[in-house]
């Protein structure tokens, strides 16, 4: 394997984080600057807000990832940053920052795909073994990718509405909860004995897409027409049957692509690889069904540089350095 020591910098969304990183697993720091409380007053993410954080916080995050690290920024082999997708005004930040570094070190650039770094922050704690799965949820994404090779991304699934940390956030504002919601939700629906009936969205038959939205929508209804009757609201009962449904169709649909793709392995990412109801019903199938199943601890699950870097060095092994001509793609396929 190709040695590399690389500095990462992800702003995608509302995290500033700063990562170095020897040979795409030996996390020497991963430095995160969280927005949460500053977007907290808003109740989401309000991209002009979180640019402006991000300009605040990136040349302090740059500084505090190297020290901690102990390396001299002439050892690094290169700079890798997120290039997309994300919030446009975010993500110039951190390439703006990238490419300045890359100029003044003299070092090449890498321009990486955000959900590439989550998928490869598995990568961080165990080598995978390809074919492979990945179930990518967070706050902007749901997606079902096979990887036959290593770095061959094939999007064989996405929501087609709502991605699911989406959906618990706003559910979460409905039963009351701030921003983010989702760990509110999960902790609910961990303690409730009863829960409200929700429908299952599972599309066509041998579709791996997703869908939220509807069920979102019913979790509304629920909430207004016990406020209508001036009922109290069954707020456990609902939190355990949104997650009930939307836990059961992510499993569901992760495992059929697991065996139709011959996967080795599943690799569960993204923020929401946090819910204990995912992670439990995900655990006890895969069990089942012989699956060896990876979730990465909650730190390389939720937006951080280092799986930024992890992802990065399958870039540099195959020399696929980018020019400092890099832009922000906020759409950029995978
Ligand atoms: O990956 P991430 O940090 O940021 C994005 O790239 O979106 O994911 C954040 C999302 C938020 O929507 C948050 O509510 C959700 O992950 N989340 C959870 C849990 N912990 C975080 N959702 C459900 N259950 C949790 N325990
Ligand atoms: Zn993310």
């Amino acid at each position: 394997d190709v040695s590399s020591l690389i500095l990462a910098i992800e702003t995608s969304c509302d995290e500033t984080s700063v990562a170095v990183v020897r040979d795409g697993h030996e996390v020497l720091s991963n430095v995160i600057a969280s927005q949460i409380e500053t977007h907290q007053s808003f109740g989401g993410v309000v991209p002009e807000v979180a640019s402006r954080k991000h300009v605040e916080n990136i040349t302090l995050s740059i500084q505090e990832a190297v020290q901690l690290a102990g390396v001299k920024l002439q050892e690094l082999s290169c700079i890798a940053v997120t290039q997309g997708p994300g919030l446009v005004g975010a993500l110039l930040v951190g390439v703006v920052a990238a490419k300045s570094l890359a100029l003044a070190l003299d070092k090449p650039l890498i321009g990486t795909h955000h959900i590439a770094g989550h998928i490869y922050a598995n990568r961080i704690v165990s080598p995978l073994e390809y074919p492979c799965m990945a179930l990518v949820v967070s706050g902007g994404h749901t997606e079902l990718v096979d990887l036959q090779e290593e770095g061959d991304f094939r999007l064989i699934g996405r929501t087609r509405d709502d991605a699911v940390g989406e959906a618990y956030d706003k559910v979460a504002r409905a039963l009351g909860f701030p921003y983010p919601g989702g760990p509110h939700v999960d902790k609910l629906a961990l303690e409730a004995s009863e829960a409200v009936e929700l429908p299952r969205v599972w599309l066509e038959p041998d579709s791996y897409d997703f869908s939220f939205s509807g069920l979102k929508s019913a979790v509304l209804n629920a909430v207004n027409q016990s406020k209508m009757r001036g009922e109290d609201v069954q707020t456990a009962a609902i939190a355990k049957g949104f997650q009930d449904s939307v836990t059961e169709v992510l499993v569901e649909k992760a495992i059929r692509a697991v065996k139709e793709f011959g996967s080795q392995q599943l690799l569960l990412c993204g923020g929401v690889a946090a819910n204990r109801g995912l992670r439990q019903r995900l655990s006890a199938r895969c069990e089942q069904e012989g699956i060896p199943l990876l979730i990465p601890p909650h730190v390389y699950c939720t937006d951080n540089a280092a799986m930024i870097a992890a992802a990065a060095h399958l870039k540099w092994k195959q020399g696929a350095v980018s020019g400092l001509d890099l832009k922000a793609d906020p759409q950029l396929k995978l």
